[in-house]
């Protein structure tokens, strides 16, 4: 039995990891540590809270007391850091509480599971490894050709992107200086089921069923490279498994797409199976985000030829599953839009 400390395991593509996990797995115990900021939700997991193999704690990865409790209660084997400030608008607005989480909350998980494994100098239990999930964003943007690989330099333009550029260096110094077990993934935008509404796919779903204003930054030309959620969490278990110590691994799937062809297919999407009366007369094109990264776009070389990972689900596939879902959850798209969300959606696009 292996046991995983999985740090936002209530979030978006955190809870998805954990249920992909405890479905494949039955040697697998998964201690899951959320603060359930507004993006972590405990409704994504009721398909596990009552399995054995899993424990929930609600806690703040910069807590030291917190987390060094569950490292003496619990024997950890991995540890794999979902939990972060994850919506890059809000990082515009306000960057501190991107810096305390993504940044000093990587420290403190990183010097507490130092403390908990280390067994003499720069030596540690064996078999044990330190996971960060980090994002194609750190390599800031891309001209009209072109890939980001892992050497690419480090070139982060948002507050978001920062602030994970600076964890993934604090990860790297623990390597080089403690000679601490770690990896580090980059992924590039994922899309499926539990990702909050903030984001272009949901919010743009929930505003067409809402008859809502589509709300396309600049003109709508920018590049995402979009990779469905279970294929990041398949890459993820075998960078565990199998990733060489102090190895960076790109993650994506060569699926890029500008935004405003996104948008369409959703539109369409809906027009056909739900709703005739939408169409594009919807789409409005607003101010665009400042310091907007033109382009994203991965090369998974690495992680194909070393780990033989390879994504198993297409963009067309994965889009039908994904608005299917929302479609079949439009419940669980009330509870997380009630409430806070409520004012800050009214504050970033309404102008109030
Ligand atoms: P999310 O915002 O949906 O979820 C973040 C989770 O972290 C939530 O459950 C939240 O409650 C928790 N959290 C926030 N602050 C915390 C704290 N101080 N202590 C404990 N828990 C805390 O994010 P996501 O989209 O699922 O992203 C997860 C990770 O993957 C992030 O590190 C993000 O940078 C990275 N990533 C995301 C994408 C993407 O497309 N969404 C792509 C590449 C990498
Ligand atoms: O690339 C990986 C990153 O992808 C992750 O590290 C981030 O955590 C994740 O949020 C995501 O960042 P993006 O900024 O790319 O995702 P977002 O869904 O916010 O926006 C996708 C694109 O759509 C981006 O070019 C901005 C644009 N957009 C977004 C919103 C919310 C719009 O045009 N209108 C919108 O309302």
């Amino acid at each position: 039995m292996k046991t995983y400390l999985v740090t936002g395991g209530a979030g978006f593509i955190g809870a998805n990891f954990v249920l992909y996990m405890l479905d494949r797995y039955d040697d697998v115990r998964i201690i899951n540590l959320d603060k359930l900021t507004y993006a972590g939700n405990l409704e994504n997991l009721t398909a596990v809270e009552k399995n054995p193999n899993y424990r929930f704690v609600q806690a703040d990865i910069c807590d030291k007391e917190a987390v060094s409790a569950l490292f003496r209660e619990e024997e950890i084997d991995y540890v794999v850091n979902f939990a972060a400030e994850s919506h890059v608008d809000r990082s515009i607005a306000d960057p501190q509480i991107f810096v305390k989480t993504n940044v000093m909350g990587t420290v403190n998980l990183l010097q507490c599971a130092k403390e908990a494994w280390q067994v003499g100098d720069d030596t540690y239990r064996d078999g044990v490894k330190y996971l960060q999930v980090s994002t194609d964003e750190v390599y800031g943007t891309l001209g009209e050709t072109g890939y980001f690989m892992e050497t690419t330099p480090l070139d982060p333009h948002s507050p978001y992107s920062s602030s994970k550029a600076s964890a993934d260096l604090f990860v790297k110094a623990f390597a080089d200086t403690y000679k601490f077990p770690v990896n580090i993934t980059r992924c590039s935008n994922n899309y499926g089921p539990y990702q909050f509404p903030e984001k272009l796919i949901p919010l743009i779903m929930n505003n067409t069923l809402h008859h809502k204003p589509l709300p396309v930054y600049g003109d709508g030309m920018q590049v995402r490279d979009w990779l469905y959620v279970e294929d990041h969490c398949k890459a993820i278990d075998m960078v565990i498994r199998s990733g060489v110590l102090g190895e960076v691994y790109n993650v994506g799937g060569h699926n890029e797409r500008p935004n405003i062809f996104i948008v369409k297919t959703i539109i369409s999407y809906i027009k056909e199976h739900v709703d005739p009366e939408v169409g594009e007369h919807l789409i409005t094109y607003v101010t665009d985000r400042k310091g907007h990264d033109r382009r994203y776009g991965i090369d998974p070389t690495k992680i194909k030829d070393a780990l033989g990972w390879y994504p198993e689900t297409t963009f067309e596939v994965g889009i039908k599953k994904t608005l299917k879902w929302y479609l079949e959850h439009k419940d669980w798209v009330e509870h997380v839009t009630s409430g806070a969300y409520q004012s800050y959606y009214q504050k970033m696009y309404e102008g109030k």
